[in-house]
């Protein structure tokens, strides 16, 4: 074979493999089967939910009489957590799958001051003056559009992901160790600072104003 052939031939060969290391949500969605085939967690969950690299920032803000709901709350692991220190939680997400989840993992931990709601927020939420006072929102993408149709004014926000092309394959590393995965997560946190204007999720820095 010539040097050209050669080239080309390795060209369509690493090319795919680079395309495929690079579609994130397939291999997201692989990370997350994996996490159940290796016994890493009972249910279909994201590793990030699996690691416990840090203490969640927002708890220390969590007080015992607090009335909270978790806007975008997914499988409910963050609900779940801010559960044990407040006095009721409801979380709110428009996928039931993931709600799924988050019910059968709140039975499974005994929680009972959670509820959850399957609802799409960029529809009108009727929610009863007063009947929350805090408001978790966090790594929800479409935050502002979401947040103006419950009416909510956002304050600030605060990047919280590092934006790279590799996040499915990280992922996917994340569904093979958990170990490597919240090494991984150390380092993507430390880039967040760096790259702010290349990170993407959101969490609200200040406490909203309900009106
Ligand atoms: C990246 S996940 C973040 C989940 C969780 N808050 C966390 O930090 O792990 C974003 C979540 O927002 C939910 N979401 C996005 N748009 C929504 C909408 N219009 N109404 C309700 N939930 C929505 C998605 O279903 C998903 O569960």
């Amino acid at each position: 074979m010539t040097e050209v052939g050669l080239n080309y031939t390795m060209i369509k060969l690493v090319y795919p493999l680079v395309w495929l290391l690079k579609s994130s949500k397939a291999l997201s969605s692989i990370a997350v089967r994996l996490s159940k085939l290796t016994g890493k967690s009972k249910y279909r969950i994201h590793p990030k939910h699996l690691i416990a690299y840090e203490k969640p920032w927002y708890l220390k803000d969590i007080k015992s009489n607090d009335e909270v709901l978790d806007l975008g709350c997914n499988n409910g692991q963050h609900s779940l957590r801010v559960a044990k220190r407040c006095k009721r939680i409801t979380g709110l997400d428009q996928n039931k799958d993931q709600l799924k989840i988050a019910k059968a993992s709140s039975k499974d931990k005994g929680i009972k001051n959670v509820t959850w709601q399957n609802h799409n927020l960029e529809k009108k939420l009727s929610l009863k003056a007063n009947s929350f006072n805090k408001v978790l929102c966090l790594d929800v993408a479409e935050v502002n559009k979401i947040l103006d149709g419950v009416g909510f004014k956002i304050i600030s926000l605060k990047p919280i992901v590092y934006d790279t092309p590799w996040i499915g394959f990280f992922d996917l590393l994340g569904g093979i160790s958990l170990k490597l995965y919240a090494k991984i997560s150390v380092w993507k946190k430390e880039k967040v600072k760096s790259n702010l204007k290349e990170s993407t999720g959101f969490r609200i820095v200040i406490q909203k104003i309900w009106h």
